[in-house]
Order: structure tokens, then sequence, then C-alpha cells
């Protein structure tokens, strides 16, 4: 975990890589847990949009612990495990326990480098992770020849969250916020004209408990947070409770809305 000031790294591609691994092997075991109202939040979107059949081939990129691929994969009896593509071998360690994923441990340009997956899969998703893409433009290339005609994309980016946040995140939230509804953008462009491709929010409601929303934060569950360091997140905290929490006990349920951005490219023929 990380202790003091990190330097942001992401102008250099292997160094962000590098940091973004250091963060989902320091949550990978907790994963779960943290993302669990989220993961609850997704899975009727994605059912919705990505309209599985049983004998669909399904890819996840940046599948992370699978968690999503897991309740896909049961929830539309699909006859073969999702591809599930992360380069975290600890998210990947956690994934590998569940029914339904078959787990790969490459970065989404690795994967989509190989030609033998061309026309392979029916459905190809994202969930929050398009934002890591070192390489934007080569994955969504990568992601268009590897689809069958008429098979499609979703991406799901947070573009809001109504949980207040304190000072030192804020900025980088809404910068993050604002950069997740560029994301499609790369995906226009590169795969645009060969896709039919619609955009839509859906909202859902989460609740957290006042106790884990700030295990939360100490873990720093969101990649972004690694770039604080633990008196930061102590003052965060502290602000948190004076401003919003104090007549809140540890066990009540805070209640919030988030809202994502579903990014939908259907190959055409
Ligand atoms: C926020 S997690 C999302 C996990 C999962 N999709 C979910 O909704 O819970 C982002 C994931 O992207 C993965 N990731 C990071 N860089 C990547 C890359 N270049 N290609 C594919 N996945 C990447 C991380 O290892 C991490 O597991």
């Amino acid at each position: 975990m990380a202790n003091s000031q990190k330097e942001d790294t992401n102008s250099d591609g292997n160094g962000h890589l590098f940091d973004v691994l250091d963060h989902y092997r320091n949550i990978a075991s907790k994963y779960d847990y943290f993302y669990k109202e989220n993961h609850q939040g997704y899975i009727p979107i994605l059912m919705k949009c990505l309209n599985l059949k049983p004998e669909h081939v399904v890819a996840d990129i940046g599948s992370g612990t699978g968690a999503i691929a897991k309740d896909l994969f049961e929830l539309s009896g699909l006859h073969n495990p999702i591809w599930c593509v992360d380069p975290s071998v600890e998210m990947q360690e956690v994934a590998r326990q569940k029914k339904g994923v078959y787990p790969i441990v490459k970065t989404a340009e690795e994967f989509f480098a190989n030609p033998q997956i061309r026309e392979r899969f029916d459905r190809v998703l994202a969930t929050i992770s398009a934002h890591h893409f070192v390489n934007s433009d080569a994955v969504y290339k990568g992601i268009l020849r590897s689809l069958r005609s008429g098979g499609f994309y979703v991406q799901i980016n947070t573009v809001k969250s109504s949980l207040p946040s304190f000072k030192g995140v804020k900025k980088l939230l809404s910068q993050c916020f604002e950069r997740e509804k560029e994301i499609s953008s790369p995906l226009l462009r590169v795969i645009g004209l060969n896709a039919n491709i619609s955009h839509q929010e859906f909202s859902f409601s989460a609740a957290v408990t006042k106790s884990k929303l700030y295990e939360k934060y100490r873990c720093r569950f969101l990649s972004l947070l690694q770039y604080l360091s633990d008196d930061e997140i102590e003052e965060g905290i502290r602000e948190l409770e004076n401003e919003y929490y104090q007549n809140v006990t540890n066990d009540e349920l805070i209640n919030y809305e988030d809202t994502v951005l579903v990014t939908r490219a259907e190959k055409v023929a």
C-alpha cells in the first residue's frame, strides 16, 4: 500500500501499467467486497444491453476478479465460460475460483494482437476498465476484428456518483468522470465507420455502511486514490465525517446513486 505521495506516471505507458498492477495486487483479495454494490447495479444493465444467448461466445476485457462474468454466465445459461482478459495475476487468482470464467492473464493490447481471435466473439464487454487501455486505438480495432458480423461490444463507464467525496479527491474524481465521458471518442474514431454506435446513460441506487465507505477509502479502492498519502486519506475521512456523517452510526447505510454511460458498438456486415 502506498504510504507517501506517488509520482503520476500516466504519461509513460509501462510505468502506468506497473502502477495499475501494483494497485490491483493490493486490493485483489477485497475487490469483490468493495465493489459488491457496483456489481449489483451493473448486472441488470449488462443483461439488458448484451442480450446474451446460451450459445454466445463472450469476452470480458479488464475482467478483474471475474465477478461480472460469473453472474452473466449463470444468468444467461451460457454453454461456454467467458474469456476473462486481465493482466493482474492476483485479480485472476480470485477469478479462476469462479464458475463460468476462462482466465487469460494478458493486457487488452496483448490479447487483441493475436490474429487467431479474428471473428471469434458474439459479445465483447469492458466494465469500468476501458480507462486502463494504454493503446485504445489498437484495442478498439482489435475488438472490432474479434467480433463476428452482427456481434457487439458493450462498454460501461461511471460518469457520476451522488456519494460526497473529500477535497483531496474531488478534482481527481471529476477529471476521471470527464475522461470516462470522453473514453468512447477513440472508439468512434477507430471503429465508427464499421459499426453502429449508440450511447445511453443508466442510473442505479446503492447503499454502503459508513464503516465500509471509510474502509474503502483507507484501502484505496479506486486506482486514483493511490496518488494520495495515508495522511491525506485520513484528513479526507475527517472532512467527510465533519461535513456529512457525524450523526451516522458505523453500521448505518448511506444511500447513493451512480450513473454509468453505456456505449454499444454493433459490427456491421
Ligand atoms: C476497475 S477494474 C474492473 C474489473 C471488472 N471489469 C469489474 O467491473 O469489476 C479494472 C481492471 O482492468 C485491468 N486492466 C488494467 N490495465 C489493463 C489493460 N491494459 N488491459 C486490460 N485490462 C486492464 C485491471 O487489472 C483491473 O482488473
